[in-house]
């Protein structure tokens, strides 16, 4: 009766990966993950549905020859992203809520989030194309669109790119805070995606400001988003807690892939126990302020739970 906070099934989102090959194939880092192929993706929808999980986010595997500098494949309107959702939406319609990812590195031959030009990561020239993916996306039944590029400027150019198209219901789930961590190792194994020069810090942010943060939401809101997000989570519930006391809007965190995979890891060795470490974690998560938490544990947590 007394206790504040209680974890719920409709609180997250289950981050996929999906590829454009015959068969699934396992993620070395990440336990319990796959880079499914698409027929798969459908009993994998299934399967979810029936534990009680309804948001999912993709993320898409591109191969390597269709990765460019100049990331073409990102504004392809019939590109893996678009491709999946349009099958899963045809099967599953409102059931199933999907999140689409905005940012380029995954059709980046950089590893970049933008586009690369003399060595650097270009902000604006990359804005028009994060807009472009965005109304793709919305065509082909993306519920809500995440850009997780860290671009200056990005939420306002998704937000009228979609409202001149029409799509006025797609909603922005804006990566607001989100920090140049070292615990993305496994996502950027997943997608092959380690950046080929340099690192990120030049648009993510630094993990040594909190106040920087507040600077990044109230762009955020200003321009649009509907809901905001902090990432990591575990390591910056500080950020999460401040995010919940400046904004009434919804407050995401994402407890990304190095996070759960440490998890893992230490439960194997017998340091710790899987189950109740990642009870503790999303309880903490959930008790700093966040209302949605995306997480590679969706499937086990709801398990617990039961
Ligand atoms: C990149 C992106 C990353 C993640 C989600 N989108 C990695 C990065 O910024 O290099 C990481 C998520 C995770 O580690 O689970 N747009």
């Amino acid at each position: 009766m007394v206790q504040e906070f209680r974890l719920h099934k409709n609180d997250f989102v289950l981050p996929i990966f999906v590829h454009d090959q015959l068969e699934s194939t396992p993620i070395a880092h990440l336990p319990g993950h796959q880079r499914v192929d698409a027929i798969s993706l459908m009993a994998h929808c299934e399967h979810i549905l029936t534990k009680g999980i309804r948001a999912i986010a993709l993320f898409p595997v591109i191969d390597s020859d269709k990765k460019s500098p100049e990331c073409d494949e990102a504004v392809n309107p019939d590109n893996l992203v678009c491709q999946v959702t349009r099958r899963i939406k045809k099967a599953f319609g409102d059931d199933i809520i999907v999140c689409g990812d905005i940012a380029l590195d995954p059709y980046s031959s950089y590893g970049h989030d933008g586009i690369v030009k003399n060595g650097a990561i270009v902000n604006d020239d990359t804005l028009d194309i994060l807009a472009k993916m965005a109304c793709n996306q919305a065509a082909a039944g993306v519920d809500i669109v995440a850009p997780s590029d860290m671009m200056d400027g990005r939420v306002l150019a998704i937000r009228d790119a979609l409202d001149n198209d029409g799509y006025h219901d797609t909603l922005i789930m804006a990566y607001t805070a989100k920090y140049a961590s070292h615990l993305y190792g496994p996502f950027r194994d997943a997608l092959a995606s380690l950046p080929q020069f340099g690192d990120k810090k030049t648009y993510q942010m630094n993990y040594s400001n909190r106040y920087e943060a507040a600077i990044e939401l109230d762009l955020d809101v200003a321009e649009g988003a509907d809901i905001i997000m902090v990432k990591p989570a575990t390591l910056y519930l500080d950020i999460i807690s401040d995010f919940r006391a400046s904004t009434p809007l919804p407050v995401a965190a994402y407890h990304v892939s190095g996070e759960y995979a440490m998890l893992h890891s230490a439960a194997r060795d017998g340091y710790i126990d899987f189950s109740e470490a990642l009870y503790e974690s999303l309880t903490a998560i959930k008790r700093a302020g966040a209302s949605i938490i995306v997480t590679y544990g969706a499937l086990d947590i709801v398990d617990i739970l039961q």
